[in-house]
């Protein structure tokens, strides 16, 4: 099981203290930080690049040069904001955009919120950067131009890599920002699952993807966008997981947090009368196996490798930082414009239904 949160493995099967309470990580372990939207639209500057629009709807958070062409292997410092906490770091972070269908057929973006301590923040999600925590083994922080995805939008079954499938986990919130502890680990079947929970979640659905932390060190993406990184080959990242051969640079773990706020469609009379689960992601996806997300690396300077050489937590003095209230007033004209809220008669891009 892949776990950011809990203790790791390796400390439980060397602990003499069986009885103590397990210490899991703190919000001072790793990058924990707000990304407020940017916008949403259908774009995808990583998948199909200069495609206006794009097959499914992405929300994107980061730095304001945002466009439909990012170019391949070069740096792009044209953002004058970003809507994450740390104004050094002006890279794209995205992924697919959830939907509520109701009974009667109609469709219904649902919104992101905030996270817990990160209330403030208008849409968008958390984005955390970790280096192991042992704080000795070293990261190499991505290069300039390096880009990569998670997940494939097309699965609708649990995706045939076990790394892949483990990196992706749903929580229903039951009870504010529950029913497991924040600091539970993700993944755990006692409350995570791999898919659309069955039931509805009234404080909210998270969805957490973690991505690969091995890379080839030459490229900085590859026609799949995948196979220049790779998951470690034995034990988790956290826990100094050791690389293939083939991709033995280590990187810092980048997870991502999104957090839809399924409250406004909580209303069992509005699901569907069969008993399945009315969530749908913009791809079609109404299994949950098809989550994905894209990230487009943009740090200025070496920003990034001194906040990973000093193991920062949330109080980094090697970055700068802006408040969440300024980070919300960062956002990009919408390139691909079509009309995205209030009920729709069909999800933007009219997908391929499918469990
Ligand atoms: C940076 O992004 C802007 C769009 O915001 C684009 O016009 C420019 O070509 C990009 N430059 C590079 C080097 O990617
Ligand atoms: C479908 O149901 C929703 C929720 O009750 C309602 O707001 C919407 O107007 C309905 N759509 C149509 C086409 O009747
Ligand atoms: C979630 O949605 C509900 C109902 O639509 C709204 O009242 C509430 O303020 C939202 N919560 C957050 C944290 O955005």
């Amino acid at each position: 099981m892949r776990s950011q949160w809990s203790l790791p493995a390796i400390l439980m099967a060397t602990s003499t203290l069986a009885l103590a309470p397990p210490i899991g990580p703190t919000f001072n372990d790793f990058l924990r930080f707000s990304c407020s939207e940017l916008n949403i639209q259908r774009i995808d500057p990583l998948v199909t690049p200069g495609l206006i629009p794009s097959p499914h709807l992405h929300q994107f958070v980061g730095g304001n040069a945002l466009a439909p062409t990012m170019d391949v292997g070069a740096q792009n410092l044209t953002s004058t904001c970003t809507t994450c906490t740390f104004t050094e770091d002006r890279s794209n972070y995205w992924t697919a955009v959830l939907f509520f269908r109701a009974r009667n057929g109609s469709f219904h973006r649902v919104p992101l919120m905030g996270n817990s301590g990160l209330e403030a923040q208008r849409g968008g999600m958390t984005v955390y950067y970790t280096a192991p925590y042992d704080k000795k083994t070293k990261v190499t922080a991505f290069k300039p131009g390096f880009r990569m995805l998670i997940g494939d939008p097309s699965l609708r079954t649990p995706s045939p890599i076990k790394a892949e499938r483990e990196s992706i986990a749903f929580r229903c919130f039951t009870t504010p920002w529950g029913p497991a502890p924040p600091n539970s680990g993700i993944g755990d079947p006692k409350w995570d699952t791999r898919e659309f929970p069955k039931e509805p979640c009234p404080y909210g659905l998270r969805v957490n993807n973690f991505f690969p932390t091995c890379w080839e060190g030459v490229n900085v993406d590859s026609p799949d966008h995948k196979s220049h990184v790779a998951y470690p080959i034995e034990g988790s990242f956290e826990t100094e997981g050791r690389c293939p051969d083939s991709h033995p640079v280590r990187l810092p773990q980048i997870l991502y947090e999104a957090i839809w706020n399924t409250s406004a469609f909580n209303d069992k009379a509005l699901w569907p009368v069969d008993g399945s689960q009315p969530f749908i992601f913009s791809m079609g996806d109404e299994t949950g196996y098809g989550w994905h997300g894209d990230y487009l690396f943009n740090w200025e300077g070496d920003a990034l490798q001194r906040a990973m050489d000093r193991y920062c937590g949330v109080d980094c003095p090697e970055l700068k930082k802006q408040t969440i209230e300024q980070a919300n007033k960062c956002s990009k004209a919408v390139v691909a414009r079509e009309g995205i809220d209030g009920w729709l008669d069909a999800m933007p891009g009219n997908p391929k239904m499918g469990r």
